[in-house]
């Protein structure tokens, strides 16, 4: 499985490097509990300065024990002592069981943050620089992914690079669009063959993976690159899920929506004759190669579809992420939608729920359309209702995404709505901690749908 999915997420590195404060934050964003091994040891075998009296390697054998019970327990996240990791069966149970996340420290702050702390390995300067110098080795050959922030690693723990480069042979699919603006650059003797799908929307159809199937000439170890739009990467994610039984695939996503939205969280899919997204599989990607420069050719409506999403998304954050230069806005919000992913990667626990923020109204828009209005502006009027319904200010909805009242058969768009949730009418709501499902009013949802339709 991929990354921290369906595993712990373990910190480790020197002490001083700050695993307790960034776990807590993780463990808050992930809604996973939190475990700090030092504090765990010390709850329950008392302070870890009079263990070492003992002798180091009677403090060791607790550690590892109590790591042991830790890591065959439920996804946690972790934070282990510096030295955990000199056993030998813990980084093999680790190597197995968690996502292992190396949060780095430069030594000379690392030791101003414990030369006080009165712990038992920061006693003397010269004897710290030693240590630290030992332990990188280690932390080097055990790391999955390195960083100083829980952002950071949210985006390592899902395999997100902030490159396109390809550095080995695969076979790509394209949006035939894309494929004409850009290329995807490679180092290396690389060989990448391409398969041309139809641009946006239309790629996802059973005729485009029938083809896909016949044409693709692919062991078992080989491996599909989806380079487009979410379009391009839900078919190409499709195919690597069903071809062969599932190959591995990476998404280089081209639009915003696709890097803040689509190419995130495992979920792939083509539409049916019964409707969008109705067939389909969970299947991460290995990897998402993010390289903002492709956003230089979108289109303007493609580029505001994105923002209603990141709108969406600083919104259930509580920042206003939609302020942020391109590279900074991406990063925070695939950051957090990977948070909310590895809170319920399968969508078993309703948690991923929050990230339909307005999106009950944007499909009932939609339909009411006949589907001939966009994804994007649907959500940016959902957005609205939702926040009306939440007795929030709308400002920034209207500010950033300024939505206008939009022409559909109203009665089409109520019978989806209601067609949509059967029975009591949930919609996610925000709150003053982000996102929460709760059951509304029909007259009031329907109040706040008429709002968002024109005559
Ligand atoms: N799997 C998920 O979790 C998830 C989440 C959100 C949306 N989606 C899906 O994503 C799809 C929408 O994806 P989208 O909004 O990224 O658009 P898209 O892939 O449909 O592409 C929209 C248009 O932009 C063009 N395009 C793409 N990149 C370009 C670039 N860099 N320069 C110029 N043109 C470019 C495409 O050719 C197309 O014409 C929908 O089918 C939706 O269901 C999936
Ligand atoms: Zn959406």
């Amino acid at each position: 499985m991929v990354g921290a999915v369906d595993k712990h997420l373990a910190l480790i590195g020197f002490m001083g490097a700050g695993k307790s404060t960034i776990g807590r934050e993780l463990a808050r964003l992930t809604h996973r509990p939190f475990v700090d091994t030092d504090e765990e040891i010390e709850k329950r075998f008392g302070p870890i300065s009079e263990l070492f009296e003992r002798g180091e390697p009677e403090f060791r054998r607790i550690e590892e024990q109590v790591l042991m019970e830790t890591l065959a327990g439920p996804t946690a996240v972790i934070a282990l002592g510096g030295g955990a990791v000199l056993s030998e069966a813990t980084r093999k149970r680790l190597r197995r069981t968690a996502f292992v996340a190396w949060v780095t420290v430069d030594v000379d702050t690392a030791w101003s943050r414990v030369r006080d702390s009165g712990r038992p390995l920061a006693r003397d300067r010269e004897q710290f620089g030693r240590l630290f110098e030992e332990r990188a080795v280690l932390y080097d050959v055990l790391a999955q992914g390195t960083g100083q922030a829980a952002d950071h690693l949210l985006l390592e723990s899902l395999h997100f690079i902030f490159s396109s480069e390809m550095a080995s042979d695969a076979v790509v699919i394209a949006d035939e669009r894309v494929a004409q603006l850009h290329e995807l650059p490679v180092v290396g003797p690389v060989m990448l063959t391409t398969h041309l799908v139809p641009a946006g929307e239309r790629a996802k159809t059973p005729a485009v993976v029938d083809r896909l199937w016949n044409e693709l000439e692919l062991g078992r170890e080989g491996w599909i690159v989806g380079f487009g739009g979410g379009s391009t990467t839900d078919v190409a994610g499709f195919t690597a899920a069903t071809y062969l039984r599932g190959v591995r695939w990476v998404a280089v996503p081209t639009t915003l929506v696709g890097m803040v939205d689509a190419a995130i969280g495992g979920k792939t899919g083509i539409n049916t004759e019964q409707g969008k997204n109705l067939a389909g599989a969970f299947h991460f990607p290995w990897e998402v190669r993010i390289d903002p420069r492709f956003l230089a050719t979108l289109p303007a409506e493609e580029r505001r579809a994105g923002m209603a999403e990141v709108v969406k998304t600083g919104l259930l954050a509580g920042e206003p992420l939609w302020e942020l230069p391109d590279d900074d806005m991406i990063r925070a919000c695939a950051a957090f939608k990977s948070a909310v992913v590895i809170s319920d990667p399968y969508e078993r626990e309703g948690r991923r729920a929050v990230l339909n923020l307005g999106h009950t109204f944007a499909h009932a828009l939609e339909a009411g359309s006949g589907y001939e209005f966009r994804h994007g502006d649907a959500v940016a009027l959902g957005l609205l209702a939702a926040l009306r319904l939440s007795g929030r200010p709308t400002d920034v909805v209207q500010e950033v995404l300024a939505p206008e009242p939009v022409r559909v058969d109203r009665d089409r768009a109520w019978d989806a709505l209601l067609h949509d949730k059967k029975g009591a009418l949930n919609l996610v709501l925000l709150g003053d901690e982000g996102g929460y499902v709760a059951s509304v009013p029909e007259r009031d949802v329907k109040r706040a749908l008429d709002e968002l339709i024109a005559d």
